[in-house]
């Protein structure tokens, strides 16, 4: 699907579909001006009542001539558009643009105001809403269900002065958009294709593509190295563990990087401390982390954004089996500090704190950790926003305005001394648990004792990476909050 923009032109206007806002019973200046040429056809269409006032109602008209269709939106009925009733508005009229056998559509949505966001966004908002809607994931279906989506181009047209702005962010918006994809089709293949070599492969490609560095440390390497908190979570399986290290380098060769390292557990049964079967198969997902540090990889690459990036994928299985880590099983971190390994369930802090440790030597400017770490997590915030965990106001709150902007939320939790408490062990420097209570807090203070020597922020995305139930699959979360901040490091 391919999104231009296009300086509008009322009288000229030539399109399969036209998208309209309705805004409190009004049609917009694009609206007003095509139902002159329309026969006032819009203006009876609204008097008659087919279209509801609440945000996301729609009403499909269709013409002859050069405007084939209208698809008229309702963005609510108050002189305010919310956020919320912006989002609503756009998802329900190119739901209704694609189930029409419109190829090419003209959208005016973006005409209306939304309360403190500027064009850009409400641009942004679209893009990443179409493609939402465009996503299939049916690779492994012997046929393909529901309509082929006709739809190729969506046209934003947009006044003469903001064109070029606009053509920017469009751009951007689609090289996130295929980001996400990347990002959501990692997370949705089941785990006997993703595996850690798998997680490697998709890297290797990606930089022979975007032309980065790609290192991929073995099981040797990483023994060398003295990683045995990672390499105890991937003995139990017949795949090898991996550390995938991608290099994007956009911007000067002074400029510190920033760091991001992914959780890619490809599949989490809990090893030996084996978890309950309702649900398992969701723990494919469980390389969610690992899937959005590539897909932003691919953003930024794509964008060409002016910053230095280094992507860390720690790629294992968890399994039982005969050589797999027992419960009170003693390992030595790279760091140096030993664990004891409780309950081989709480994996993903056993890959991630050697990969943290591994990227110091890249004197990074930040490193922010991605991970669907803890169920905790989900108790705790549910399936809206992200946890996020940071010694660092700064940091903290760079991420939390791109998440933001985004509607990629995250929401800060606390991290202080108190809780490093509950890590104690009799025999080790610390246990891999705390205990029952704040258990998302007890597993970010993990890491930290982990990440002292740079800025650091840990994202644990165990509630927002994918979605359960009939429309079960992976969100793309949190791409767009991280290639957000990485577009305002770049300025
Ligand atoms: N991958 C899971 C966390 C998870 C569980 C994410 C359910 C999303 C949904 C993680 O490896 C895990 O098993 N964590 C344990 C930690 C516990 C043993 C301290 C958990 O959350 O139960
Ligand atoms: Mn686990
Ligand atoms: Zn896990």
């Amino acid at each position: 699907m391919q999104f231009t923009i296009k300086p509008l032109v009322t009288d000229k206007l030539r399109t399969q579909c036209l998208v309209l806002p309705v805004q409190a019973g009004k049609l917009s200046p694009t609206g007003t001006a095509v139902d002159g040429r329309l026969d006032k056809a819009l203006t009876a269409a609204l008097k008659s009542g087919d279209l509801a006032k609440k945000a996301g109602s729609t009403l499909l008209l269709r013409n002859s001539g050069a405007i084939g269709r209208v698809v008229l939106v309702s963005v609510g009925d108050s002189d305010e558009v919310s956020e919320k009733q912006y989002q609503d508005a756009t998802r329900a009229a190119l739901r209704t643009v694609m189930g029409t056998g419109a190829a090419e559509a003209t959208v005016c949505l973006q005409e209306v105001g939304v309360a403190q966001r500027e064009l850009r966004w409400r641009l942004a908002q679209a893009v990443l809403i179409t493609r939402e809607l465009a996503y299939r994931f049916d690779q492994f279906k012997s046929s393909k269900e529901g309509k082929p989506a006709h739809l190729a181009e969506v046209v934003f047209a947009v006044p003469k002065e903001d064109a070029a702005a606009a053509k920017v962010e469009v751009e951007r918006m689609q090289a996130l958009a295929d980001g996400i994809d990347l990002t959501k089709d990692l997370g949705n293949l089941p785990a006997n294709v993703c595996n850690p070599a798998y997680l490697a492969d998709q890297a290797r490609r990606l930089a022979r593509r975007f032309k980065l560095k790609c290192d991929v440390l073995e099981q040797k390497q990483m023994a060398s190295l003295k990683m045995g908190a990672f390499l105890a979570v991937g003995q139990g399986s017949v795949n090898p563990p991996k550390m995938v290290v991608l290099h994007y380098n956009g911007g000067s060769a002074k400029q510190a990087p920033v760091v991001l390292v992914g959780k890619g557990v490809t599949f989490d049964t809990g090893g030996i401390s084996l978890k309950d079967p309702a649900a398992m198969d969701e723990m494919k997902y469980d390389m969610c982390g690992a899937g959005t540090v590539l897909g932003v990889v691919q953003a930024v690459a794509q964008m060409k954004l002016k910053v230095n990036l280094v992507g860390v994928i720690a790629a294992a299985e968890n399994m039982p089996s005969g050589t797999a880590t027992r419960p009170g099983d003693i390992v030595t971190t790279m760091s140096g500090q030993t664990v004891e390994i409780l309950n081989t369930d709480a994996e993903g802090r056993l890959v991630l704190c050697d990969a943290l440790t591994y990227v110091e030597r890249f004197k990074p400017a930040a490193v922010v950790d991605i991970a669907t770490l803890t169920g905790a997590c989900v108790v705790a915030l549910g399936h809206h926003h992200a946890g996020l965990f940071s010694p660092s106001d700064a940091l903290a709150d760079r991420l939390s305005t791109a998440g933001k902007d985004m509607n990629d939320t995250c929401w800060r939790m606390p991290l202080d001394d108190a809780y490093q408490e509950s890590l104690r062990s009799p025999f080790a420097d610390m246990g891999n648990i705390g205990g029952r209570a704040g258990g998302a807090v007890t597993a970010a203070c993990f890491l930290s004792r982990f990440a002292k020597s740079y800025q650091w922020a840990h994202l644990d995305i165990a509630g927002v990476a994918w979605k359960s139930g009939t429309n079960k699959g992976a969100s793309g979360r949190p791409v767009g909050l991280l290639t957000r901040y990485l577009m305002d490091q770049a300025g």
